[in-house]
């Protein structure tokens, strides 16, 4: 057959229904770009079908015992059973929305999405962040985007890039990093790997929905120029270099209007200054009015949670009385169509088939090991030696599997949840099993004992301080389990390790000193018994290989090479609001479902930190912390030299590291800026990781993005790059410099 018309043949299948084939619509020529196609699409679209893709609804199918929105309705006949659904439009080919979460695997929360559905749970975000390497995040994102797209589901609500202001956050976990270049870096990555799966990205929250704490009323309040230097720069790098087919808006309200409704970030920075040609979706249960629309939200996800559906009668009635205008509706159809075309949700359906889960288990080892921090070793007591040995292993239910966050982002594991163990109960069917702790089978108990055959291996629950103490006075070497959960909806109250662990682990270490402690935690924790044990890991959330991960860094098979990307401070006093704001104020129900958006009086969250997030405010005050941003032990060693910047119109720093130990590893080389003339700063404007055998040297040079070197000027609205001799730091953390360098760089501003 010639080319030609097996390739109108295979056009014409391709824009097929299920049932009958039509002609190929002029929108299917795949020749004219994204937004000629979805210009042809919007001029032959009814209003009526206008306003039904600018509205979603949860898209959680009918299953025993959940309130079900879609029950039975043949409208929504392809629902694959996933967060979010905006049906398709079968006389126009246009495919349906089939929208899930997100960034750490695809999300089955409670089982109730797809019941029996499983897919591969990766680390928690912290850990990616941890392991400072962009390749690791897109080959993660595209492992995830693969799985959703081989469920039929094409949107993945992700990345969640939001910085980590507060060491309680609920939802730290999901995040990346304290730091603007590090998440903007490893976000625009994870969008890479998720959209060359024909999947379209939505990085989330924006913006600073940095606490879950009555988090639809929390009002953020922080000037321009704050706003700009932090959390938006984060999201303006990603979304800039991986051009994301859609941005969530978050819960909150930034300086008195909610996110979603906030003309000035929507128009003004993400549409005006960045030029962002996709669509902005709320988040689930965000919209609290019609005119969200006008404010520049172009989509109202999960409808059907809101107070009242706003972007369906109440959107054509403003339309009618020319409130909105009708060329709005249609910049709103026309940039949802343009992410579909530009990311392939037209021409590359999902097609439901099988997974390779072994090969994308090996995509959650490799990113658990790479996540993994060495906090503390004094004595080379890790890795574990010499053999055998008599090994405690200790609490954390290290017998059974890992703990991972709760939430939306939930992945049930392949092989299902390892142990279920509940926290609280409650009554609202949405929200009650948000309260249950799930953990990732992969046992690190029984990793440890597939890898060390030799040694004798003892477990003991944890439950008694005395018991614990006895079986580590049997050991040569004790490991220690400790867990903190995070969930979404509710932040930490503290940072301290719940449940008596902080006695468990000090009565152990009394009885051995040869312990080590294994964190299993979300983020940040206080650490009062530090000082009596030998060495701390920590392994975060580490997914469904993380107990094999946390046995290859324990007996050495892998040189830990993880990097802290948050402060871990020694107490909540150090932090810029030790009380969470909002704690007194009673949200009028629980974090998920309807009541989360419904009727709440605003309040204040200062962040008068401004951009002196984490490590920045740290350095400002002069603070020590526990430990520091970008701290992470080795078992081998790095050697720097030669450290060279080129300044002039632009910076470029260039430098040699060499691996001097004696086992083969991965460096993590950090630039900070630290002065900028007499001004004391510190930023971090650079990192890498670099893999190196022993004895290697690599010369590694990178050009630093101007806006780290500049300050936002809130008044003319761009960068400001000041003249100056600007001195800058090659660390092995935010607190260990081990280089430092000065060049002169020419002033300049830049667009916003
Ligand atoms: C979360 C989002 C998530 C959405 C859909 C919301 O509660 O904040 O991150 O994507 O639910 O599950």
């Amino acid at each position: 057959m010639p080319a030609v018309i097996s390739a109108i043949c295979a056009t014409t299948l391709l824009w097929a229904t299920q049932t009958v084939a039509v002609p190929s619509p002029p929108w299917a020529n795949q020749s004219l770009s994204p937004d000629a196609r979805a210009g042809l699409v919007v001029q032959a679209m009814t209003e009526a079908e206008q306003l039904a893709i600018v509205r979603g609804i949860l898209g959680i199918p009918y299953h025993p015992g959940v309130p079900a929105p879609l029950g039975g309705n043949p409208q929504f006949h392809d629902l694959v059973g996933s967060s979010g659904y905006v049906p398709g439009n079968a006389r126009l080919g246009i495919p349906p929305l089939q929208e899930t979460d997100a960034s750490l695997g695809v999300a089955n929360l409670l089982g109730m999405m797809r019941p029996g559905d499983v897919a591969t749970a990766l680390p928690s975000g912290l850990s990616l962040g941890a392991s400072f390497d962009p390749q690791m995040a897109h080959a993660g994102a595209a492992m995830i985007a693969s799985e959703a797209w081989h469920k039929g589901l094409n949107v993945l609500l992700g990345p969640g890039m939001n910085l980590v202001r507060d060491p309680r956050g609920g939802r730290n976990f999901e995040y990346l990093s304290e730091d603007p270049w590090l998440t903007g870096t490893l976000a625009a990555e994870s969008i890479r790997g998720i959209q060359e799966q024909h999947v379209i990205a939505v990085p989330k929250h924006f913006v600073l929905n940095d606490q879950e704490t009555n988090r639809s009323w929390a009002n953020a309040v922080i000037d321009e120029a704050a706003l700009r230097q932090s959390d938006l720069l984060a999201f303006e790098l990603a979304i800039e270099s991986a051009s994301p087919g859609a941005v969530m808006c978050s819960y909150n309200l930034v300086n008195g209007v909610h996110a979603c409704d906030s003309d000035h970030l929507l128009n003004r920075i993400v549409k005006g200054d960045w030029q962002y040609p996709g669509w902005v979706m709320s988040d689930w249960g965000a919209v609290h009015r019609v005119d969200a629309a006008a404010n520049g939200l172009d989509q109202e996800s999960a409808a059907d949670i809101d107070e009242q559906v706003y972007f369906d009668a109440p959107l054509k009635k403003a339309l009618q009385a020319g409130t909105i205008p009708q060329a709005r509706l249609n910049d709103m159809v026309r940039r949802i169509l343009r992410s579909m075309f530009a990311e392939g949700l037209f021409d590359h359906r999902p097609v439901k088939s099988a997974i390779d889960y072994k090969a994308d288990g090996e995509v959650a080892l490799r990113e658990a090991e790479e996540g993994i921090v060495l906090l503390k070793n004094d004595d080379h007591l890790l890795p574990l030696a010499p053999k055998p040995l008599r090994i405690a292993v200790i609490g954390g239910h290290a017998d059974g599997g890992v703990l991972s966050g709760g939430g939306s982002s939930q992945v049930m594991p392949v092989g299902g949840p390892a142990l279920t163990v509940p926290v609280e109960a409650g009554d609202n069917p949405m929200t009650a099993g948000l309260n249950a702790m799930l953990f990732d089978p992969s046992s690190p108990l029984a990793a440890l004992r597939a890898k060390e055959r030799d040694s004798q291996i003892r477990f003991d629950p944890g439950n008694y301080p005395e018991a614990a103490a006895a079986l580590a006075k049997w050991a040569d070497v004790v490991v220690v389990f400790a867990l903190q959960w995070e969930t979404e909806g509710k932040d930490l109250p503290s940072l301290s390790l719940p449940g008596g662990q902080n006695e468990l682990i000090a009565a152990v270490a009394a009885a051995n000193p040869r312990t080590v402690v294994v964190l299993e935690t979300g983020g940040a924790v206080e650490m009062p018994w530090l000082n009596d044990v030998g060495a701390v890991i920590e392994a975060w959330y580490p997914g469904q290989r993380g107990g094999e991960a946390i046995a290859d860094v324990l007996t050495g098979a892998v040189d830990p090479s993880g990097h802290l990307p948050i402060t871990f401070p020694k107490s909540i006093g150090q932090t810029p609001r030790p009380a969470i704001p909002g704690s007194d104020v009673v949200e009028p129900a629980a974090a998920m479902g309807p009541a989360s958006s419904g009727g709440g009086t605003a309040f204040d969250v200062n962040y008068s930190e401004g951009a002196l997030v984490g490590y920045r405010w740290f350095a400002q005050r002069g603070l020590a912390p526990l430990f520091p941003f970008g701290h992470g032990l080795s078992y081998t060693a790095f050697a720097y030299a030669n450290l060279q910047l080129d300044g002039g119109k632009a910076l470029r720093v260039g430098f040699d590291v060499t691996n001097t130990g004696s086992v083969p590893g991965d460096a993590v080389p950090e630039i900070y800026l630290t002065s900028r003339g007499d001004e004391t700063l510190q930023r971090l404007i650079g990192f890498s990781r670099v893999s190196l055998k022993p004895g290697e040297t690599r010369h590694v040079s990178m050009n630093v993005d101007p806006r780290l070197l500049a300050d936002f000027d809130a008044a003319h609205g761009g960068w400001n790059v000041p003249a100056a001799s600007y001195t800058v730091a090659l660390g092995r953390s935010a607190s260990d410099t081990v280089l430092t360098a000065s060049a002169p760089i020419q002033g300049s501003t830049l667009k916003p």
